[in-house]
């Protein structure tokens, strides 16, 4: 049995992302697994203010919602994020949330000093995006803030589910397709971790 965490990153609270996402989670819980989920905007998070009074042990000093979801994401063994594209890059709630794990990012390469790019991955991350257009570089900004999210957390990039064309909040609902491919990476991923 594993525990995962999934994050919806969208501020439409039934949107492309977050359908495909539910999906994804439906597939995770279907071996019984435990999926926490997660509605960034509707949590109270602020944006990283640069204090760095994390250089001292690791710990982010603004109080907020960001704790307890770092708490429960550093418990998991694995991540389910979705995010739509908003001017090539990740959602404002979205980038809130990451950016405040500079403060992880400040513990492992400050303090422990750990040796950039030598890191064993000890949690797997499934990435869900969707973009209104066709364009090939798309993702490419997204991905690269992925890239970099995944290595503060010690996660491997396992998989990411990345669907153009989608614009209105039901696009998705026309491609059944999709919702199936977001089930099974949700049970795939879960079984991968077990
Ligand atoms: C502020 C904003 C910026 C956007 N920027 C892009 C973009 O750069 N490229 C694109 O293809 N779609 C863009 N879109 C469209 C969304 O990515 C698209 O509607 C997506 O399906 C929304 O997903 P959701 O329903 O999960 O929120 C933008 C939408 C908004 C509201």
């Amino acid at each position: 049995m594993a525990d995962l965490t999934a994050i919806y990153g969208s501020p439409r609270r039934n949107g492309n992302t977050s359908t495909l996402l539910s999906k994804a989670v439906e597939g995770a819980r279907e071996q019984g697994n435990t999926v926490k989920e997660y509605v960034l905007r509707d949590m109270n998070i602020s944006p990283c203010l640069e204090i760095y009074s994390c250089k001292k042990d690791g710990e982010c000093s603004i109080k907020d919602d960001f704790q307890g979801i770092r708490d429960d994401m550093l418990q998991s063994s694995g991540i389910m994020l979705a995010s739509p594209i908003f001017f090539y890059a990740v959602t404002a709630h979205t980038k809130m949330f990451m950016d405040r794990f500079q403060s992880l990012w400040v513990k492992k390469y400050w303090i422990n000093e750990t040796p950039f790019g030598k890191w064993t991955p000890i949690r797997k991350c499934l990435f869900i995006s969707a973009g209104a257009t066709s364009g090939k570089k798309l993702f490419d900004g997204a991905l690269y803030t992925m890239k970099y999210f995944c290595d503060t957390l010690d996660m491997e990039m396992w998989n990411s589910l990345l669907y153009r064309g989608l614009d209105g909040p039901k696009d998705v609902q026309k491609h059944e397709e999709y919702l199936q491919e977001a089930r099974d990476a949700g049970r795939d991923l879960a079984s991968s971790l077990s």
